[in-house]
């Protein structure tokens, strides 16, 4: 069953899509296509980018299922450019979209080396004119930065500006519009175990 790296991280994004009407997801790091095909069955519109070659064809095997509602773009390339024409794509259709950073490799896990393309992906979403939603996954490895290709938690907050508030909760950094924080808050408080 496809899903996204938690249940938290699952519930939280349709929670925000129910919420705010959120009908987009782009990922960036699609790997093999399981995420992808989560989003596929929850949005109207998705679009995955992946570096790899290999990745992105065993993906668009599997994403041909007739039975998701809807058929993600895959992308291959580098997400710092490939990101670019999306994110300007969205500010021309005037769509809001939730950005679910995945694409940072340490030690060759996913055949990519070491790379860490999300400083570049959170300055292309937020100079854009649209407000997005962020999720970078996998927080702890900001928190304390296993190779020098991670950028710190400071840094990544540092980046976050036009409207925007940062929390950090179930391996997760959440980014969202001024407007969304206390939905997030909410979601976050509500799941607190006692
Ligand atoms: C953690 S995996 C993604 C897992 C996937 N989202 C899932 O949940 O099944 C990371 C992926 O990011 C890709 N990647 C690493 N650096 C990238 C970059 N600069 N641009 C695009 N993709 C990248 C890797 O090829 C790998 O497939």
């Amino acid at each position: 069953m496809p899903s996204l790296s938690h249940p938290f991280v699952s519930r939280l994004v349709r929670a925000l899509r129910d919420r705010h009407g959120y009908k987009v997801l782009v990922e960036t790091g699609t790997f093999t296509g399981t995420s992808t095909m989560w989003a596929a069955n929850e949005f109207d519109w998705v679009v995955s980018i992946d570096k790899m070659d290999t990745h992105e064809e065993t993906a668009r095997a599997r994403c041909t299922d007739p039975s998701l509602r809807c058929y993600p773009l895959l992308l291959r390339g580098d997400s710092r450019v490939a990101l670019v024409p999306v994110v300007e794509a969205l500010d021309a259709i005037k769509q809001p979209a939730i950005f679910y950073l995945d694409a940072h490799d340490i030690n060759n896990l996913y055949g990519g080396g070491n790379d860490c393309p999300v400083l570049l992906e959170l300055h292309t979403i937020m100079m854009a004119d649209e407000r997005h939603a962020v999720l970078i996954d996998d927080a702890h490895d900001f928190c304390s930065p296993p190779i020098p290709e991670y950028p710190s938690l400071a840094k990544i907050v540092s980046y976050v500006h036009n409207g925007h508030q940062l929390r950090v909760a179930h391996d997760l950094i959440v980014i969202v519009p001024d407007a969304a924080i206390g939905a997030v808050d909410a979601f976050v408080a509500e799941r607190v175990e006692r």
